[in-house]
């Protein structure tokens, strides 16, 4: 199963970047209010790892959106399956993503907290497939730029395998 598997980022790589992004979050937040959303399932490896390396006191929290992007029209159809529990009305929020593709999911989760009345909203995104943006959104603290491919593991799955992957690659 996981010899057709080309590693596109090694777990070395991911470890290291990640702290240099706890670094720059830890400077952004000090003194706020932080509360670290992961958007479930494809960011629970990197959040679990991200804020374990954020020296800040924190929140955590999840949601659960599906995204069905339809092709021939500019925007996809975002549905919740799982809201916020905790009140982040005046928090800080730093969105937890695996990927920015289209970008709609994205948007999409960062006006719905803005509506629940969070003082600011920013979001830490493990890659970035810039290629395929729809809506013209950017992540403000970014792992990796990748490239307009399938990419799978450390929490992003095809057909829900994958995710346990300590690296990121591509399937041949
Ligand atoms: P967006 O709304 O198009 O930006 O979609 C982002 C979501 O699509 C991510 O949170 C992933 O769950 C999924 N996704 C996008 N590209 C990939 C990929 O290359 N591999 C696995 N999941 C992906
Ligand atoms: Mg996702």
């Amino acid at each position: 199963m996981l010899d057709n598997i080309n590693i596109l980022i090694t777990r070395k790589e991911i470890e290291d970047r990640t702290k240099e992004l706890a670094r720059e979050i830890e400077k952004d937040f000090k003194g706020k209010d932080l509360v670290c959303i992961g958007l479930l399932k494809g960011s629970v490896l990197f959040l679990c790892d991200l804020v374990k390396e954020i020296q800040l006191p924190l929140q955590i929290d999840f949601m659960s959106v599906s995204s069905y992007g339809i092709e021939t029209i500019s925007k996809g159809v975002v549905k919740i399956l799982k809201d916020t529990d905790l009140d982040i009305k005046d928090k800080d929020i730093l969105i937890v993503e695996d990927i920015i593709d289209t970008g709609i999911t994205l948007d999409y989760v960062k006006n719905l907290i803005r509506i629940k009345g969070a003082k600011s909203v920013k979001c830490a995104s493990l890659l970035d497939k810039p290629e395929r943006r729809k809506v013209n959104i950017e992540a403000d603290y970014i792992g990796f730029k990748v490239p307009d491919k399938f990419v799978i593991g450390y929490g992003l799955d095809y057909d829900q395998l994958y995710r346990n992957l300590p690296y990121i690659g591509t399937i041949e």
